[in-house]
């Protein structure tokens, strides 16, 4: 029997695009994500800062929820903030001198105070004693010190109840959006190229801190019990943010721009938050983990700083992930952060000098996670970041490339073998790092060719 027409036109469109896809199995929109994503990969590591109105009480980002502060009474630190001897390229100095590559700012947090201008709204920065655009000095500062520039914005806006009760405050929350939509193409279209846009409580399941009312009482939405903030019942009102106008507004102004996805848009790179928060490798989906390096996000008076070895651990099994490290400090009122936060940015860049080699332009893995430590790569090159050793030795599993020759970049002379059952080096106790002994493998191939080997 013939086979119709119509038919045969849809084998041959079927094998056309067979071919396509088996030639190219990378989607346009993946290969555009993946290319956006090149310098942020390579970066690793950047500095966070949370800095606003809240920096003068010194409680913190949150003070004003948490201490249930009336908006008009809150909004008064606007006139006393004026940081007169200070200006935001003495941040930048210090993300660099801490090896920091990008930086970002919180340009708007909860509270609704915006580092910019924003036209007649005059709960901002340019209204403030200060009377100084800061997101335009900082994206200045950041730009002339050769880092990326970020900026954070929450959509969420505690002065709103429309946020708290996005379905009887309706108009409130209406207005919330259209405050969203405007500040976003302000700041997308009035401070130049941008490199990252750091959302933070633009989640639809994050309406009303994920809440809702139940028989005349406040319940939570069920989440996942497995997955942090991922939420198993979700937001059913009226109210939409509208964030698909928000994301096709963002990729016309700065079609480079890389997001998270703290705004239910479609994310560049997925954002972990908190020192507990590590979480497993993943080499298929870009993540990055943000920290407070002392206390809360936003000053914190009399906040800890750690020992350095917490904060290069961190780092290493951050980057042995795959994964980036975004590292918060809260200056305070003045811009100044707290000078054991700096001594600890400084010898944390101290290391990165050294061992940098180990870290930019990496890839986690091949050897995955386990517990002596990490591993990172480059061309034919792989890091083992040894974290911790049993006795003098470790072993691992063979991979199916020579190796070459394996050196101790943090000193000492060590003993390698590979064979079949695996590769076992050996370094004297007294050429061990405490905080990490990095050993570089050279490979006669490249290590990318290699699948994760546990
Ligand atoms: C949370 C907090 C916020 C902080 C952020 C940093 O969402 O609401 O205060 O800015 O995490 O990741």
């Amino acid at each position: 029997m013939k086979c119709p027409f119509i038919w045969r036109l849809a084998v041959l469109g079927l094998t056309v695009c067979t071919i396509i896809a088996s030639a190219d199995p990378v989607s346009p929109v993946t290969q555009a994500k993946n290319s956006r994503l090149d310098w942020w990969r390579d970066a690793k590591f950047g500095m966070f800062i949370h800095w606003g109105i809240f920096a003068i009480p010194g409680r913190g980002e949150w003070v004003q929820w948490n201490e249930q502060i009336p908006c008009d009474q809150y909004a008064k630190l606007a006139d006393q903030f004026n940081p007169t001897n200070f200006t935001p390229a003495t941040w930048a100095a210090l993300a660099k001198s801490a090896g920091m590559k990008y930086m970002v700012l919180t340009s708007r947090h909860h509270d609704g105070f915006a580092l910019f201008d924003d036209g007649t709204n005059t709960f901002t920065a340019t209204h403030s004693a200060a009377h100084r655009d800061f997101v335009a000095e900082y994206v200045k500062a950041v730009r002339d010190a050769g880092l990326r520039v970020g900026l954070y914005y929450s959509p969420l806006d505690w002065r709103f109840p429309g946020y708290i009760l996005p379905d009887i405050q309706r108009q409130s929350a209406d207005a919330m959006r259209d405050q969203y939509h405007r500040q976003m193409k302000e700041l997308l279209s009035n401070y130049g190229k941008l490199d990252v846009l750091w959302f933070d409580g633009g989640e639809t399941d994050w309406l009303s801190f994920g809440g809702k009312w139940q028989g005349a009482q406040w319940v939570k939405r069920a989440t996942d019990p497995n997955h942090k903030g991922v939420y198993l019942e979700h937001y059913k009102g009226g109210f939409s943010w509208q964030h698909d106008q928000v994301y096709k507004m963002l990729r016309q102004l700065q079609p480079d721009i890389v997001i998270n996805g703290r705004a239910d848009m479609p994310e560049d790179f997925h954002s972990r938050e908190g020192w507990g928060a590590l979480g497993d490798f993943d080499n298929q989906h870009a993540w990055e983990l943000c920290v407070p390096m002392a206390g809360a996000w936003g000053y914190s008076v009399n906040a800890k700083v750690k020992p350095l070895a917490d904060y290069i651990q961190l780092l290493v099994k951050v980057v042995g992930r795959d994964g980036n490290l975004l590292m918060n400090v809260g200056p305070d009122r003045n811009g100044k952060v707290d000078n054991a936060q700096i001594s600890r940015l400084h010898e944390i860049g101290a290391w990165l000098d050294k061992y940098g080699e180990s870290i930019y332009s990496t890839r986690g893995g091949p050897f995955l996670p386990a517990d002596w430590g990490v591993s990172t790569y480059r061309d034919q090159t792989i890091y083992l970041h040894v974290l911790k050793w049993a006795g003098e030795k470790i072993t691992l599993p063979n991979i199916p490339v020579k190796i070459l020759k394996a050196t101790a970049l943090t000193g000492g002379n060590l003993n390698f073998s590979q064979s079949d059952g695996g590769i076992e080096i050996s370094l004297p106790a007294e050429s061990q790092d405490p905080v990490d002994t990095i050993i570089a493998l050279e490979l006669d191939s490249p290590a990318k060719a290699i699948s994760p080997v546990k």
